[in-house]
């Protein structure tokens, strides 16, 4: 491990962070190591997550972790701390997008969806507050836009991202009350071009229609990048957000008004 940086918005802290392999998750990494931070990304894809890890550099390191699993979670938090002894920040970022309205959906990809999109925040935050509470530090939750704007065909998406600020409102308060020093805040990105949105569109008669119509949908007529969320993490899981707890941010092009 090289000497870990002594400069940075993030210097020195220990984040965890789900979903890390691609993505927003990747984006976010990178910001957060520059910015001095210590990173243990998870991801269920071990093959991409060990090379995001590989590029991040020295101060990066990668656990393999089906968020929906409790056991692991138990586990990766008795590994950060036997490791570091402190965990100052957790970002609930790995999710599903699961399509389908009412009609098309079956019960077993709604439940899918919200065992990957809300249990997760659910165990991570039990399973990671004991220690967290010892020290102070903020949680992270991925929502969406689709928590407040619903779309025909995401019933299970939009519903499930819909329950992810109330959870952090509910854990937020708990802490409050509990004067454990840990914020809980949730992020709530409206469409953002990463591969996976970039996938969907390819996957579509049509990629080019697609793509613009997903922009369109942004009263500001284009997507977000990756950075766009990537530097509201580093803010959240930074000291300069320590009276911020309980909060949704939307950085969304206007998508929520
Ligand atoms: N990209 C967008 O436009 C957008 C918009 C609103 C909200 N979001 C939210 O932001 C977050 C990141 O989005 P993204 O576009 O980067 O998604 P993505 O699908 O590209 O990345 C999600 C990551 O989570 C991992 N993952 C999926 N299921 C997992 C599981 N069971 N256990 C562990 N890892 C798992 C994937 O392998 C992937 O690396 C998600 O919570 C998503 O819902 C994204």
């Amino acid at each position: 491990m090289t000497k870990m940086q002594d400069t940075g918005r993030v210097a020195g802290k220990i984040i965890l962070l789900t979903g890390g392999a691609m993505g927003l998750g990747e984006a976010a990494a990178k910001r957060l190591i520059s910015e001095g931070a210590r990173l243990i990304i998870t991801d269920h894809n071990a093959e991409a997550g060990q090379k995001t890890a590989l590029a991040l550099g020295d101060n990066a390191e990668f656990l393999e972790q089906d968020v929906s699993d409790p056991d692991r979670w138990i586990e990766i938090i008795a590994e950060v701390e036997e490791k570091y002894g402190r965990l100052d920040v957790l970002i609930n970022n790995a999710a599903v997008t699961v399509y389908g309205s009412i009609a098309d959906v079956s019960y077993e990809d709604f439940k899918r969806c919200f065992t990957v999109d809300v249990d997760s925040i659910f165990l991570g935050c039990k399973a990671a507050l004991p220690l967290m509470g010892k020290t102070g530090g903020s949680i992270i939750n991925f929502s969406s836009a689709a928590a407040m704007n619903a779309t025909a065909d995401l019933a299970a998406y939009c519903s499930a991202k819909a329950a992810i600020p109330m959870l952090t409102k509910s854990i937020a308060l708990y802490c409050a009350r509990e004067k454990n020093g840990v914020r809980v805040n949730a992020v709530l990105p409206g469409t953002i071009l990463t591969p996976n949105v970039q996938s969907v569109a390819n996957a579509s008669p049509d990629p080019d229609a697609l793509l613009e119509q997903f922009a369109m949908a942004q009263p500001v007529g284009h997507m977000g990048e990756p950075d766009d969320i990537a530097h509201l993490v580093v803010y959240l899981a930074s000291d300069e957000s320590k009276f911020a707890t309980g909060a949704g941010f939307a950085v969304d092009g206007g998508l929520s008004i």
